[in-house]
């Protein structure tokens, strides 16, 4: 099970330390635990990873930080494809796909987003699948240090989780088109972790706001723990 957190624009460098803190103390059992926190509180711990980074080792790229950046953290983990800067900050498939090959030759564990909009998802699971295909464009879907997560855009910050068939459904087809994780990510919470983690196909999750409460995330590692 993989319990992923996504901080994204929240947090200050010394709420994210205090976090990390508490989260230290925590025996993580069999669950493997991800923290994506802001740029500005990175800091060196195996679970922690960027939301973000432009493919490059360094160079001219203004308001975006590089590899050399994140490797003064030994910054391993990365966020690749979120649905966020899909949409909000216009990036390409093409661009993605060129992030995801640079990330990949410097053997970073990725964790891949993808996700339909509520237009694509009222058309039917077809559609679906359809529109998640675009998203696989240029991807290696059998990179060993994939980390898949299926975030329907609909469901996320929202407050309404995809429903259980739903998840299940989807997560089925898209495991025809790769062995490695899947996570499910979309208001995932204390109340409703344990019946989306027991499902076929869901390998864990991935959590925006229920995430930002340490205690609410130790939780939901805990509910993990006793999920094969
Ligand atoms: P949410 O965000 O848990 O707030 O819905 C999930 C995500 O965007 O990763």
């Amino acid at each position: 099970m993989i319990v992923a957190a996504n901080f994204k624009t929240n947090k200050t460098r010394k709420e994210t330390l205090q976090y990390l803190k508490t989260l230290d103390e925590v025996d993580f059992g069999n669950v493997k635990v991800a923290v994506f926190p802001p740029a500005t509180a990175l800091f060196e711990r195996d679970y922690l990873g960027a939301q973000n980074a432009y493919p490059t080792i360094n160079g001219a790229y203004t308001g975006e930080i590089g590899l050399e950046q994140l490797n003064e953290f030994n910054i391993k983990k990365i966020l690749i494809g979120h649905s966020e800067r899909r949409h909000i900050l216009g990036e390409s498939q093409e661009f993605i796909a060129e992030k995801f090959e640079f990330f990949k030759k410097e053997g970073f564990e990725i964790f891949y987003c993808i996700g339909e909009p509520l237009d694509v998802r009222k058309k039917g699971i077809d559609a679906v699948i359809e529109y998640l295909k675009i998203q696989f464009e240029g991807i290696d879907l059998e990179y060993e240090k994939l980390v898949l997560a299926y975030e329907p855009v609909w469901a996320i910050g929202t407050g309404v989780s995809a429903s259980i068939e739903e998840i299940k459904e989807t997560h089925a087809k898209i495991r025809q088109f790769t062995s490695k994780p899947i996570l499910y990510g979309g208001s995932v919470k204390p109340e409703n972790i344990k019946d989306i983690i027991s499902l076929q196909n869901v390998d864990g999750v991935l959590v925006g706001s229920a995430s930002l409460d340490v205690n609410n995330f130790i939780n939901m590692i805990e509910i993990a723990k006793g999920i094969e």
